[in-house]
């Protein structure tokens, strides 16, 4: 079967075919559909921006469409940044502009208080389709950043059970453990259980 991923994004494209593997899945992207242009992510939750970038995608493509979101929820911020991760500190904010924000936010904030999680989100919708995928990992946010590897919040989050950031771990322990590896081996299952049926 055919699937489309409402990203540009090489590297996600990468990672979630690698997770995909084995399945009857032929995976495309948005560089295949260059007339969609970009979604505008307005929604007030990730669950509605997932959707709504994948029922673009499916509703322009007639392809079974899968669309991810993830935010970082902070929980003596009340869960912000959340779905505003990307812009936290603003339009166009980079990681370390981002990072400074949140490391301003909890200041004075001391360690056992400053839990919180990662979720992903993953929305698959085709003809009759609407389903939803979601994985979390529950961390600590420590007080200056550490590691270079990944990207985002990657250096300021350390995943319950692990010593080390997200940032310091080698890709593949990330890519093993994280809140997309698990939404990603959930959205495994509802692929397999679409294409046994039949009904993609
Ligand atoms: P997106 O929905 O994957 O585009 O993620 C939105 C924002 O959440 C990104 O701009 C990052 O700031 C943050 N983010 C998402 N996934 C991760 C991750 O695995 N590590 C660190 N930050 C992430």
């Amino acid at each position: 079967m055919k699937a489309v991923l409402a990203t540009h994004n090489r590297h996600k494209v990468e990672e979630i075919m690698d997770i995909l593997a084995g399945l009857d899945v032929e995976l495309l992207s948005l560089d295949n559909f260059p007339e969609i242009g970009e979604i505008e992510e307005d929604g007030d939750t990730l669950e509605e921006n997932a959707r709504k970038k994948a029922r673009t995608v499916h509703d322009a493509t007639h392809i079974l469409a899968l669309a991810d979101d993830t935010g970082l929820e902070v929980d003596a911020l009340g869960g912000r940044p959340g779905v505003y991760s990307a812009r936290y500190s603003g339009e166009n904010a980079t990681y370390s502009q981002n990072n400074e924000k949140l490391l301003g936010e909890l200041n004075g904030v001391p360690g056992e208080r400053r839990t919180a999680k990662f979720r992903c989100v993953i929305s698959i919708i085709g003809d009759g389709i609407d389903e939803i995928a979601a994985g979390e990992v529950r961390g600590t946010i420590i007080g200056e950043t550490r590691g270079a590897n990944g990207f985002g919040y990657d250096p300021l989050f350390v995943p319950d059970g692990h010593n080390e950031t997200y940032a310091e771990m080698a890709s593949e322990l990330k890519n093993s453990l994280s809140h997309r590896a698990k939404a990603l081996a959930q959205a495994r299952v509802i692929l397999g259980r679409l294409a046994a049926r039949g009904t993609v």
